[in-house]
């Protein structure tokens, strides 16, 4: 339990009115670089794995998940804005997540992270992802990705 987890967030469906701050935080908190279409292109495949946490109407974090098999679901965006980090937020959204997978029928879930972001490492730990294999150059400043596995 957080102390100081916020009592008044809530965790909701994206809406593609949405997206702009969804970037913002991205543009903050990940390293590559993301499209509003490539995002929609997503959310239409699957509006599922999509899912913010908003604060006061103000969203604070976002989680964003494709179909990888009919059987595995793939984290492809997750990002809490550096100002609400270590406050339990995105240990909510996963925790959401993982029991939709679960009443889903998903069997697994699978993800790749930067092999020096152990913040997010020491995160997806915690939630029993396991690192399967290391991809040498994944990411577009040459860096490698652990990809992290985890049985739901
Ligand atoms: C990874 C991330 C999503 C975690 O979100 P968060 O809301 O800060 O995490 P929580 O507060 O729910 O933390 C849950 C647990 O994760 C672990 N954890 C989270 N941040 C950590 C950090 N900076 N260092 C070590 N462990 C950390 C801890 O075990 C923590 O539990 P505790 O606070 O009881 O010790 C967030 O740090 C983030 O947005 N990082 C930048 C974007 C990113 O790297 N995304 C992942 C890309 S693959």
């Amino acid at each position: 339990m957080h102390i100081d987890s916020p009592q008044y967030g809530i965790i909701r469906q994206f809406q593609k009115n949405d997206i702009d701050r969804i970037l913002e935080i991205a543009s903050h908190s990940l390293t590559e670089y993301y499209t509003s279409s490539l995002i929609f292109d997503l959310y239409d495949s699957w509006p599922e794995g999509f899912s913010v946490y908003a604060i006061d109407g103000n969203i604070a974090a976002f989680m964003i998940c494709a179909r990888n098999t009919p059987n595995e679901a793939r984290i492809l965006m997750f990002a809490v804005d550096e100002h609400h980090r270590r406050q339990g937020i995105g240990e909510k959204l996963m925790q959401d997540f993982i029991e939709y997978c679960s009443r889903s029928g998903f069997i697994s879930l699978k993800l790749e992270v930067k092999t020096d972001n152990d913040p997010a490492i020491n995160f997806y730990k915690k939630f029993g992802f396991v690192i399967t294999s290391r991809l040498r150059a994944y990411y577009s400043d040459a860096s490698d990705a652990f990809t992290m596995w985890k049985i739901i």
